[in-house]
């Protein structure tokens, strides 16, 4: 594809592995090898030498994290699961189209939410599957949301953001026993600091990894807050609302929609049972969110 030198560093701020089709020479000199992940201070180069746009691949990565094979089949996985999900085919087409699309793009630009789904789905199967509805709710809840705060417009990268925070915003029980993850979570004593703590490890996790993978800092921080709540009951820090993202804030709520659904996204909740138990805690979320979940997800009865 062609793209400008602009666009081509936006392209490796979000993270991005992308190189030339072509060889790039100047006055007979190689200055960038096609073979070559391409940096900033490549663009830099190509920026000075040249005003046309620049035509890129994307990069076979040769450091990959996870097997081609294994990233095929977590892919269709995943997939699967979007395909079979309830409100995912209760979608309008155009927000079924809009939410399968985003799916598609984010596995072919990073290795990372196929490797880390790996070992989540090996440390369990449940909160694999966990994961992987709050992100579907998560991407439903969001895709009203910026249509009401962007003039009908949606970004797509922050719903790319969306996706990756939130398959990835509980990889931090992976460091914990498996006991804290296990069982429900109206039992758990969430004043345990080993409890308390999964949303900072998981956030130092991808930090340890940044300068491998350049998360984009919305990601990083929807690890990070998604236990926050807007009253500043939340975990690890407290925060207050001004301080939690709105991406962070629909995780969170789409983490505890999930939950309260007792991990099978079946009918079991009715909708009226489920408006109570949002009722009763409304000041920990925001309002237009909680608003929108219950709109989305009033096909319950
Ligand atoms: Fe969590």
């Amino acid at each position: 594809m062609e793209v400008t030198t602009d666009e081509l560093r936006m392209l490796i701020k979000e993270g991005k592995k992308l190189g030339l089709t072509e060889d790039f020479f100047f006055k007979g000199m190689l200055l960038v090898s096609k073979a070559k992940v391409l940096t900033q201070k490549d663009v830099d180069r190509l920026d000075n030498m040249t005003n046309r746009k620049i035509d890129i691949k994307m990069t076979e990565e040769t450091d990959s994290l996870v097997s081609p094979k294994v990233k095929k089949a977590m892919n269709h996985e995943i997939l699967n699961h979007l395909k079979n999900h309830i409100y995912y085919n209760k979608l309008k087409d155009d927000k079924r189209d809009e939410v399968g699309r985003i799916i598609d793009n984010l596995f072919p630009h990073s290795d990372y939410p196929s490797y880390a789904l790996q070992h989540i789905y090996g440390f369990s199967k449940k909160l694999y599957t966990h994961s992987i509805h709050v992100a579907i709710i998560a991407l439903i809840i969001d895709l009203t949301w910026q249509k009401e705060h962007n003039n009908g417009l949606i970004d797509s990268m922050r719903l790319e953001n969306i996706l990756f925070g939130a398959l990835l915003h509980d990889v931090g029980y992976l460091t914990i026993d498996k006991k804290y993850w296990a069982g429900k979570r109206m039992d758990k004593d969430f004043q345990d600091p080993n409890l308390r703590s999964h949303p900072s490890r998981g956030y130092e996790l991808l930090i340890r990894d940044q300068g491998k993978h350049c998360f984009n800092p919305e990601v990083l921080n929807i690890v990070h807050h998604h236990e926050e709540r807007v009253d500043q009951s939340g975990f690890p820090t407290g925060l207050s609302e001004t301080k939690i993202g709105s991406s962070s804030q629909i995780v969170g709520l789409a983490n505890e929609f999930e939950h309260l659904l007792n991990n099978e996204l079946t009918y079991s909740v009715s909708y009226l049972e489920m408006c109570r138990y949002f009722m009763s805690r409304k000041s920990a979320y925001n309002k237009n969110c909680l608003d929108i979940l219950c709109e989305e997800f009033k096909g319950l009865d």
